[in-house]
């Protein structure tokens, strides 16, 4: 079963991306229950420093050329929901 972890602060420089990447790692390495963990790290935050830190400053660059941010996907699910509701409905016709 999947657990949501949320590291959030209003102050700035007080190491929220550094605990971030330290307990993904840690939790990425640890086996629970006889399953080998998997973790999804999702970078809310707009100066996308765990995308540079995960990914490389050289791939989060080129993703952001190309749109594929996180405001990019939410907007993208947001069109293919309303384009997939109207297709299941058309279907049922
Ligand atoms: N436990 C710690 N002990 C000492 N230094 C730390 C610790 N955690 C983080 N730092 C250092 O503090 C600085 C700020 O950390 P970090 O970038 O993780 O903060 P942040 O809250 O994500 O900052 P921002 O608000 O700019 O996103 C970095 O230089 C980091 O190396
Ligand atoms: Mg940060």
């Amino acid at each position: 079963m999947a657990k949501f972890v949320g590291i959030y602060n209003n102050k700035g420089g007080v190491g929220k991306t550094t605990v971030t990447l330290f307990l993904a790692d840690f939790l990425s390495s640890i086996t629970i229950r006889g399953k080998k963990s998997r973790v999804l790290v999702i970078d809310f935050d707009s100066q996308s420093s765990c995308a540079n830190a995960i990914l490389g400053l050289e791939r989060v660059t080129e993703l952001k050329r190309e749109g594929k941010t996180l405001s990019g996907m939410l907007k993208s699910m947001i069109n293919n929901k309303r384009y997939n509701l109207y297709k299941r409905r058309e279907k049922r016709e």
